[in-house]
């Protein structure tokens, strides 16, 4: 049985044919192959795009998704191990996966970390706990990585660069009022050294490397395909010929728990919207954010109402790739 957790686990040609089975899905949507099977759908934060993708990939593949909001339409779930329950949750995630594995085919979860510990978030105790004592795959919605959004934007990509081996990828930091997870900034360096691209990331500060784990192993990803990964504060060399820019916020590891004293360093990045000026310094690149995105902090409105603005185009891909692993998954369910 394979969960799909982290694209780490999956070999390139594994994720390149689930790439492929989406785009066969986006010719044509409508399958069978979740008849008679149904997902649980676990939400421990919002979601527009995961949920609604996820619930109509089911229902067009003959399936039928259950949306559980921890929130306040489940109960909450203790997580730790030898944990004594005399706090908020009602409910060991070894009793929820259990249960839920008794009842559907497929369970996605979607929690993010808290902001409180980075020592404990960093190893996604939630899912990490749900894979381990379901009998049935598990699916990241997004945690500390988004695995989902990686295939809708290497799909993405693909469909406007072509093949992407060699090709310039830029992750750069940009500004937003709060400091956000690092799920999807650790995913983009993921998938883009997998696919053989020349990874730079541009920081305000050296402050906001990424994860050792996240960063090594795009280091090493990189390496294997003869690619090149580096970071960089300065915004000339970033952008410079670049064909993609991929933009995203964090919160500095340093500062974990303690936000307020990461603000000053935030302040550096405060130059960093993408704009048409730093677009221009890129080879025609394309541009791309997971979304929700706020306009005018993080993307000039000029360059998300451009034709090198691919978001859109990654967002409606989140239905076709998570309907291609549902498929594969529901096969050894
Ligand atoms: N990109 C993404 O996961 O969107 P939602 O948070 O709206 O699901």
């Amino acid at each position: 049985m394979r969960h799909f957790l982290t694209t780490e686990d999956w070999s390139r040609e594994e994720l390149q044919g689930l790439i492929d089975r989406a785009r066969e899905y986006r010719d044509s949507p409508q399958g069978d192959a979740l008849k008679g099977k149904s997902i649980a759908l676990v939400f421990f934060n919002p979601s527009l795009r995961t949920r609604t993708s996820f619930d109509l990939g089911a229902h067009q593949l003959g399936g039928h998704a259950i949306v559980l909001d921890a929130r306040g339409g489940t109960w909450p779930v203790e997580m730790t191990d030898g944990a004594v329950m005399d706090g908020g949750p009602e409910e060991h995630v070894k009793e929820a996966a259990r249960v839920l594995s008794s009842y559907v085919d497929l369970i996605a979860i979607r929690c993010f970390p808290k902001f409180e510990d980075w020592t404990v978030e960093r190893e996604d105790p939630l899912i990490e706990a749900y894979a381990k004592y379901a009998t049935v795959p598990v699916i990241n919605m997004e945690t500390i990585v988004h695995p989902c959004q990686e295939l809708a934007h290497m799909m993405a990509l693909q469909d406007r660069l072509g093949d992407v081996r060699g090709k310039d990828f830029l992750l750069t930091w940009v500004p937003h009022p709060k400091p956000l997870n690092t799920a999807v900034a650790n995913s983009a360096i993921l998938i883009a050294s997998k696919f053989g691209m020349n990874v730079r990331m541009l920081v305000p500060d050296e402050a906001y490397a990424l994860d050792p784990r996240y960063m090594g192993a795009a280091e090493r990803f990189c390496a294997e395909s003869g690619a090149r990964f580096s970071m960089t504060t300065d915004v000339e060399e970033a952008y410079s010929g670049a064909h993609a820019v991929y933009a995203k916020s964090w919160g500095a590891l340093p500062f974990y728990g303690n936000w307020d004293a990461e603000a000053p360093l935030r302040a550096r990045g405060a130059g960093f919207m993408i704009d048409e000026a730093k677009m221009a310094l890129t080879d025609n690149g394309v541009v791309s954010h997971c979304l929700p995105m706020r306009r005018n902090v993080k993307i000039a409105d000029a360059v998300v109402d451009s034709d090198a603005f691919i978001g859109i185009s990654e967002a409606e891909n989140r239905l076709h790739v998570q309907k291609a692993v549902m498929e594969r998954l529901a096969k050894d369910a």
